[in-house]
């Protein structure tokens, strides 16, 4: 490729795969005494060169029997390493078999790898010759049977969907998208910068952010309070009142009697307790239940932080101060977003890779996204090909060759106007969308996917969008009706990447938040970047679930994040 990534993503890949390639050594997993599956069978023999070697293996029963008679179980096991199996042989004379064979049981064995007998489908198998450890499953109550189960199902379970071949293989492949994104943003000396989960600005403007508060946990525990021991009433505070009053009366008589310095500090002391108690009665008197108002609004200047805070819905913001010093910086992490989108394209808690760069214009935005992606793909041919496989065949069989495609063609670029104008031929042969189509709107998901697997069949970048559509960040273009924002889509998908070239004038970005109806005061240290040694600078962010889904060809997001959050479900 023209940026050299593929031969560093294949040299990682040989790295990783070292252990893997001839050697008659098993190597074992670090800081556990036993030898990963993946280490015997993804060899390129199978494992067939390691036969004779004594090894400790670990792992779940994906399926097991009993044979000939009870007098063998075969196991199939699974440790995550990987996604094919060892085939494990115990010897009733080696173990009690029947807490062995149920599905999803935990053993760790020790035994000898032995070459199979002639004609089975396995390289190598497992001779078990000691039984270490059973973690056992009573297979009536196991949730998780050997049937083919749907993804919608194992939803309901996603602490031990994991133990699936599915969910297993999208772990690791997810797990391969992030390190090859460390990998590529790394390479070109981008700085990796956590950029805050809790914020106080909305960094789309869009409203969707999820609040964080203990108001309302603060108004429960004063209810609860407030039950238990009720506030003083008005004649609790008149005889604490009286109280104060008599001691002080005692104090002025030992005074003007020129009493003993002890007597008078003993009263003045009495006095001091009675004004405390005082004190507390009135203002325990004062508290309300329910959430504190001021003004008839709330009041933040109570809550946790002092003001109203929310859970980010992109680090862009913040990670533009750091690319406005640093020049070449990212962030990846979690992001929130309140919308009650229920489609298969939508969480409400998503992770995103965005990195932003100074000194530089929208058209190396779209060099940097289509570099990017372009590496992750072909990072996942490199690295998880046997995943890869998996997803082929269970369910999408042009998914690998989508990510060759992908890997190895330049990506289509089109403005938004020439988008609108496509889209409308497109109509005019005759071609249906539920959404109309004209300049000004919004681009639907059916109309990026017609352009990207209809109209171009490869990732499209799209970009110059109209200004009222899109956030106060973007700069404004020469004809003052467009930003120069940008969107990568790709097929399956549709928006995997939205970025733009930033604002960096500041008399023009303060203006584009007052026309969008903002309030200034949250953005003014947001100002302060063009205030002071603006640059021109870009970015985007790209949706790390869009991208599993692209890979994967699997239809639904929920299935692609171990723990989904959507409208009305955050388990666990
Ligand atoms: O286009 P978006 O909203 O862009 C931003 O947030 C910018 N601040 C990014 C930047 O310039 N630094 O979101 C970026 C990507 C989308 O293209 C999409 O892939 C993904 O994030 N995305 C979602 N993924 C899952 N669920 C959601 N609710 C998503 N919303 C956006
Ligand atoms: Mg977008």
């Amino acid at each position: 490729m023209a940026d050299g990534s593929v031969s560093l993503s294949g040299q990682l890949a040989a790295t990783t795969l070292h252990e893997a390639v001839s050697s008659s050594e098993v190597a074992k997993a670090e800081f556990s005494d036993r030898v990963p599956i993946r280490s015997v069978v993804s060899r390129p023999d199978g494992g067939a060169g390691l036969a004779g070697h004594r090894v400790r293996i670990g792992g779940w029963v994906k399926t097991g029997r009993k044979a000939d008679k009870d007098a063998f179980a075969f196991l199939e096991l699974n440790d995550g390493s990987c996604p094919a199996n060892l085939q494990v042989i115990v010897d009733a004379s080696v173990s009690d078999l029947s807490p062995l064979v149920p599905t999803g049981t935990c053993i760790a064995v020790d035994g000898v790898l032995k070459l199979p007998p002639a004609g089975t489908k396995q390289k190598v198998e497992l001779r078990v010759e000691k039984v270490v450890h059973v973690g056992p499953v009573d297979p009536a109550k196991y949730p998780l049977p050997k049937t083919r189960l749907t993804l919608e199902f194992l939803r309901d379970f996603v602490h031990l969907r994991p133990r699936t071949n599915t969910i297993s293989a999208v772990a690791r492949l997810r797990n391969a998208l992030a390190y090859a994104t460390h990998t590529f943003f790394q390479k070109h000396r981008f700085l990796y910068v956590h950029t805050p989960i809790i914020t106080t600005s909305d960094c789309e403007g869009a409203g969707e952010m999820f609040q964080v508060t203990t108001l309302i946990s603060e108004a429960d525990k004063l209810e609860k309070d407030l039950i238990k021991n009720p506030p003083p009433s008005a004649a609790d505070i008149e005889a604490a009142q009286l109280l104060v009053k008599e001691k002080g009366e005692v104090v002025a008589q030992l005074k003007s009697a020129k009493a003993k310095k002890e007597d008078i500090n003993a009263s003045v002391a009495e006095l001091k307790k009675e004004k405390e108690n005082l004190a507390k009665l009135e203002e325990r008197s004062k508290l309300k239940p329910g959430i504190p108002r001021k003004d008839g609004k709330i009041d933040y200047g109570l809550d946790f932080f002092a003001r109203q805070a929310f859970l980010t819905v992109s680090g862009q913001l913040q990670v533009e101060s750091y690319a406005c010093c640093l020049s070449s910086v990212y962030t990846f992490g979690p992001t929130f977003r309140a919308e009650h989108s229920h489609t298969s394209r939508h969480l409400a808690e998503f992770w995103m890779v965005e990195p932003e760069i100074a000194f530089a214009e929208l058209k190396d935005d779209m060099n940097c996204a289509e570099a990017y992606v372009r590496f992750l793909c072909q990072w996942l041919l490199d690295n998880c090909f046997d995943d890869m496989e998996f997803m082929a065949d269970k369910f999408d069989k042009t998914c690998i060759e989508r990510l060759r495609m992908v890997a190895s063609t330049p990506f289509e670029r089109i403005s938004y106007t020439e988008a609108v104008e496509l889209l409308e031929e497109a109509v005019k042969g005759g071609r249906k969308f539920e959404n109309k189509v004209e300049w000004g709107i919004d681009l639907a998901s059916e109309h990026e996917r017609y352009l990207t697997e209809v109209k171009f069949q490869k990732p499209v970048i799209v970009y110059n969008y109209p200004k009222d559509i899109k956030a106060f960040y973007m700069r404004l273009n020469d004809d003052s009706k467009t930003v120069a924002a940008m969107d990568v889509l790709v097929p399956k998908v549709g928006e995997l990447i939205g970025g733009s070239q930033r604002e960096e004038r500041y008399d023009v970005i303060q203006q584009r938040i007052k026309d969008m109806g903002l309030p200034i005061e949250p953005y003014e240290w947001y100002l302060d970047l063009r205030r002071y040694g603006t640059v021109k600078h870009c970015g985007f962010g790209l949706g790390f679930e869009r991208m599993l889904l692209f890979a994967t060809g699997i239809e639904n997001i929920r299935d692609v994040i171990p723990f989904p959050r959507y409208p009305g479900r955050a388990d666990l």
